[in-house]
């Protein structure tokens, strides 16, 4: 079961933002897409969960094309995104959140109860935290309700934009060892968006550079992070 972008462009208006875009995402796999502001990484996410049309190019599940299909119906076919922001029901408790999640799922497997629990017994704050509004709760901890939410609708695909946001650097390592947990439980192949370049490189198996609305580096996320060019481009630099 791999999603697979190829050679897709797309942007808005005018104005092409993303051109030539290869990536494949596979089962239990983190692929990381690296980029400074503006490089077109959540156009790329946005891209393949459908909420921007596919300018050229395909984007395919298990070799069925997905990429005419409308945002819900990708959802429905498994490809989950997490946005920038997380957007949570800042009203709902942390359980309405991910209650929601499930009901997104709607009969596509019962194991993700099972993958949610698993979750929660990791990271006993988002128990703690359950009867509470989410919109009251810390960065760190409402993008752990939006992860875990996303886990409840049984994602077969997950696309994260840059979940490391606004955190500070424990945070960002929470968040990252539960992204590492849900790729080892849900088997959900992930790509997972960031700036946070060393980071989000140490945790994936697959690196890929974005520059400009192109990919200008793709490779194996030790040869990126070890990489002398990527190095020098990327790494040391935070935001
Ligand atoms: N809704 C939109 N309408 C028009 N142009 C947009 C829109 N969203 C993004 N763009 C443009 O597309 C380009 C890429 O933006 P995008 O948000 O994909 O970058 P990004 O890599 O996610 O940046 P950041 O790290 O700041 O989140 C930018 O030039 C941006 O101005
Ligand atoms: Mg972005």
């Amino acid at each position: 079961m791999s999603l697979n972008v190829v050679d897709v462009s797309s942007g808005y208006g005018r104005a092409t933002v993303i051109s030539a875009i290869n990536v494949e995402l596979t089962p239990g796999r983190i692929s990381a897409v690296v980029g400074s502001n503006g490089a077109g990484k959540s156009t790329l996410a946005r891209t393949v969960c459908g909420l921007i049309p596919c300018r050229s190019g395909s984007i395919a599940v298990e070799g069925t094309s997905v990429h005419k299909l409308s945002a819900a119906q990708r959802a429905r076919a498994g490809i989950v995104m997490v946005p920038e922001g997380r957007r949570l029901f800042g009203k709902l408790t942390v359980g309405d959140n991910i209650r929601l999640g499930a009901c997104a799922a709607s009969g596509r497997g019962k194991a993700s109860v099972q993958h949610v629990d698993t979750l929660l017994d990791a990271f006993p704050i988002l128990r703690e935290r359950w009867s509470q509004r989410a919109g009251q709760l810390s960065g760190g901890e409402q993008q752990m309700v939006a992860l875990t939410r996303a886990v409840a609708s049984a994602p077969k695909f997950l696309l994260l934009d840059e979940p490391s946001l606004g955190l500070s650097p424990r945070l960002t390592q929470e968040v990252f060892r539960l992204i590492q947990l849900i790729a080892q439980e849900t088997n959900a192949g992930i790509l997972l968006i960031e700036q946070m370049a060393e980071d989000a490189l140490r945790l994936a198996q697959d690196g890929h550079v974005l520059e400009r609305g192109r990919i200008t580096i793709s490779g194996s996320a030790d040869e990126l992070r070890t990489s002398p060019d990527v190095r020098a481009a990327y790494l040391g630099r935070t935001h």
